[in-house]
């Protein structure tokens, strides 16, 4: 699998796990009760996932290719941008949902706020990858690059993270797609 089409497939996988959130936001609104352990899993997992490995991995290739192009320049920062805020909003959506397992009272209608702009912030960032960014990446790289950059970014560099990423992740979307049903 090339570097691309690794972050292309985490993509996919995130956006498959907010597809169901988006979901869950209607029904928040409609007046149901969620689970709010699963929420915590899964909004923790995407936390742990996107912010402890896929962004940090997209981080260090935009910086390999910084100084290609002022188009991949440009867009390449606003991502570096949207990387820090989702990184705080994701923050403060987790405290929510840990406040409110610790018995803080906390609003329906802030969490539900919180998780709607969570669900639609990643999804807008995620498009913006896959349309305005890989795109001109493919246009600017050469095979050269690639080459050198993934040996810096080598793709499964920790199989057993991976292996119980894609355990956790199928556990956790089973049980949301149960949930959901429910
Ligand atoms: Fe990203
Ligand atoms: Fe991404």
């Amino acid at each position: 699998m090339t570097l691309v089409s690794e972050l292309h497939q985490d993509h996919v996988n995130l956006n498959k796990l907010l597809e169901i959130l988006d979901k869950k936001v209607i029904k928040l609104k409609a007046g149901s009760r969620p689970n709010f352990n699963l929420m915590a899993d899964v909004v923790g997992y995407i936390a742990k996932y996107a912010e402890g490995y896929h962004h940090p991995r997209e981080d260090k290739m935009y910086a390999f290719f910084k100084g290609r192009s002022n188009e991949l320049d440009d867009v390449m920062s606003q991502c570096e941008d949207q990387h820090r805020v989702l990184k705080g909003s994701t923050q403060t959506l987790l405290n929510t949902i840990d406040g409110i397992l610790h018995d803080a009272v906390v609003p329906m209608n802030d969490l539900i706020e919180q998780l709607a702009a969570f669900v639609i912030n990643e999804k807008v960032h995620i498009n913006f990858e896959e349309t305005e960014i890989f795109p001109v990446l493919d246009h600017v790289a050469t095979n050269a690059d690639w080459e050198k950059v993934e040996k810096e970014l080598p793709v499964e560099s920790d199989p057993l993270f991976g292996e119980k990423q894609a355990e956790e992740y199928k556990a956790l979307y089973v049980e949301l797609m149960r949930d959901i049903n429910s």
